[in-house]
Order: structure tokens, then sequence, then C-alpha cells
């Protein structure tokens, strides 16, 4: 059966890319492309991923076929480039007919050059970057798409970007927020949360104390994916932002002590948050979390909300001395990024990955806030994007990977 292929599926002009060889082996097929690139496709991959009209898309999440409608191990009768330059493949145990889109399937190619080269890769980052910080103006990205797209670029690669020139009134944030996703119920502090020093000092952030570098809400399973932190007036001096990349300073354990890594990346840390009888939230999570690939994606780490650990006896004493150093990695200088927010500035940033913390201050009048709109947002909106600006490779990107090191 021929399908029309809806945008999703044809995620490039297929005239860019031509099969000029076919190979039916017993398992699968190899296939050849103009530009001498070669794939294999196993058998049972491409009846699974059939998209006809009769076996459906899991694109739109209607997809008729199910993995028991499928021999173990399919085999076809024959496989033919047809005459729209598509692999059209008849299939031995029924007859039914997949035609595969060059272009989708070039897209899909699953060798490991290919495999690699659709991950994006985080950049990581230390101190230096706070000579070159990653910066956008708030006019233009809310106005251009090129702009939008180099907003979300940086907030990909680096988990972090300072928006600037936004108007210093309370709730702006609001508008830097919708640049990324829509602000939401992803936190326990409501949608906007004034940092400020008063008498509501539930918080470290409500002090005029300095603040270590950590993530927020560890102790949820789900924690905030994308904060927002913006200045509505800095103190007149000191109260500086600080920000870690989480990736780089996991980097630096994994080469310095790749036992404590595999201790804090292969065990839970226990974390909690309590307040009288109203609030009891806990979470066992690990402080830092790898990818498919055991690349470093991300870190959980909030000294204040950590809980007595439970661990297996033997693992206490090295776990200690494992936390303890990457602790000491995120209050080192060098992997700090410090940075006096102005009046109308704000940074987002990746609350799985970027720490932040702040340094103390005497200000009264101090007025910072915070939301936070979620990581899946943002991810959608930047293939949404790059679909629409026709960055084809963009648009299909893994995203959330973590860095080869
Ligand atoms: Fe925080």
């Amino acid at each position: 059966m021929k399908a029309e292929v809806s945008a999703y599926l044809r995620p490039a002009a297929s005239g860019e890319c031509r099969i000029v060889d076919l190979d039916l082996l017993a398992d699968g097929v190899r296939v050849s492309w103009n530009d001498g690139h070669a794939s294999f496709f196993h058998h049972v991959w491409l009846r699974d991923c059939c998209y006809c009209e009769a076996c459906g898309d899991s694109y739109s999440s209607k997809r008729f076929f199910v993995p028991g409608d499928m021999p173990l191990e399919p085999t076809a009768r024959e496989a033919v480039i047809d005459g729209d330059g598509a692999l059209a493949i008849t299939w031995e145990a029924d007859g039914h007919r997949s035609r595969f889109d060059p272009a989708w399937l070039r897209q899909h190619c699953y060798d490991e050059r290919s495999r690699q080269a659709r991950r994006a890769r985080p950049t990581p980052w230390d101190a230096a970057l706070e000579a070159d910080l990653p910066r956008v103006e708030l006019a233009s990205a809310s106005r251009g798409d090129a702009a939008r797209m180099d907003l979300y670029r940086k907030l990909r690669d680096f988990g972090l970007v300072v928006v600037h020139g936004a108007p210093a009134r309370p709730g702006f944030i609001r508008d830097v927020a919708a640049l990324v996703g829509e602000m939401g119920a992803d936190t326990s502090y409501g949608e906007i949360f004034d940092l400020t020093p008063s008498s509501r000092v539930r918080t470290m952030g409500n002090t005029f104390r300095p603040v270590p570098p950590h993530t927020d809400e560890a102790f949820r399973y789900t924690p905030p994916g994308l904060n927002i932190l913006g200045c509505v007036r800095p103190a007149k001096k000191a109260g500086e932002s600080v920000f870690v990349d989480g990736i780089q300073a996991a980097t630096l354990l994994r080469r310095s002590d790749p036992d404590a890594f595999s201790l804090l990346s292969g065990h839970a840390h226990s974390y909690h948050r309590r307040h009288d009888d109203a609030i009891d939230q806990q979470a066992r999570m690990p402080i830092l979390s790898l990818d498919d690939e055991g690349c470093i994606s991300g870190i959980r780490l909030h000294t204040r909300a950590s809980a007595p650990l439970d661990l297996p006896p033997d693992l206490v004493p090295p776990y200690y001395a494992a936390y303890r150093q990457i602790c000491e990695l995120v209050m080192a200088r060098t992997n700090q990024v410090h940075l006096v927010l102005q009046a109308g500035e704000a940074v987002i940033f990746d609350n799985h990955r970027v720490l932040h913390g702040r340094g103390g201050f005497e200000d009264s009048a101090r007025f910072l806030q915070l939301c936070n709109v979620s990581r899946e947002g943002f991810h959608e909106r930047l293939r949404l994007l790059a679909l629409r600006l026709g960055l084809h490779t963009e648009a299909h990107q893994v995203l959330g990977g973590g860095v080869v090191t």
C-alpha cells in the first residue's frame, strides 16, 4: 500500500538522497546511497517500521501494527527501488507491501556513524565562559525565528543563556519564559517565586545569605526542567549569581576518580523537604545521570535537601568521600561562572544540568524572581522551529543526551 508521507515522515526533500542500489540478504536489506553511504536495515526493523495506512504510524500515535503481528524473524519475498525511488518490500509471510521514502530511511539509518551524528552533544564549560556568556536580546528573540533559533541552540548546547533588554518590572520573566515554553506547575513554589529577603524564610532564597550551587527541587522525582531567574532590581553591591555546569564537574570527577564517579552515578542519593505536617517530599535518585550510552547527561545535587543516606553499609564511607568530591568541584571557583544580573536581565538554565547559587548581600531592595518551564516543552519548540526553518538535521536530533568523555 502506498501511503502519503506527512511532514514528519518526510524529513528532507527526497531529491537530496537517492537509493542507487539494493542488496536483499537473508536477514535484511543493504542500501547504497548516491553519496557513497551504505546502510543495513534488518527485516524485523523494516517490517515493524512500516508506516502504510494499514499498519499506521507511531508519529501520530495511530499505530495499528503490534509486534505480535509479524514473525520473530520476518523475511522478504522481494525488495526493489520503485518508480519514485523508494524502497518497496513485499513480505514473505502474508504478501504485505511496505514502502519507505528514501529521505525517511536515511534519516533513521542506524549504523554507528549515523546514530552518533544524530545526537546533540552538550558543550561543557567552566569559569572561562564568564568572558563570553551566551546572550540574546529579548526583543529580537521574541520577533524573529532566526534569533529564536540562536537562543534555542545556546540553551541546548550550554544549558544556559542570558536574555537581556527586558523591561525591569515585576513579572517580566513571563516574557522570557514565553520564548522557550509554557509556564506551568512544574514546581513546588508557585508560578513565580519572589527571591527577596523577607520574613518568609522557608527557603535560603529569602535570606541575605550566600547560597551554594545546587539544582532545584532534588527532592522530587521530576524536578523543574528549565529555570528562569530574572532581576527586577540588583543589590547595590554583591549578591552575584553563580552557575556551574554539572556535566563539566562530573566529567572532571570521572577523569580524576572513576570509582567515585561510579558511586555517584550508580547509587541513589536521598533527598527530602519537610515542613511541619504540611509538606513531606522525598526522592531517591543518583546525583549523576548517564544517558543510554553511559555519557554524562545531568546532575541532581542539593546539599540543603540531602537526607540521611540509605545505602548498603559498606558503601557509606566511600560514598561520602565521593559526595564530598563532587561538592568541592561545584564549589571550586574555576568551575563557576559569576554574574551580577542587571535590571531587566534573566538567565534561562537547564535545572537538570546547571547548578545555581549566589553570593551573600546586604541590600534589602534586591529583587529577583524565578519561574519554570518544562524541558520537554523546550525540546518540542526547538524541533518544531527547526522544522519550520527547514533545518532538518536539528529538527530530528536526539536531545537530552550526554557528553562524550
Ligand atoms: Fe534554587
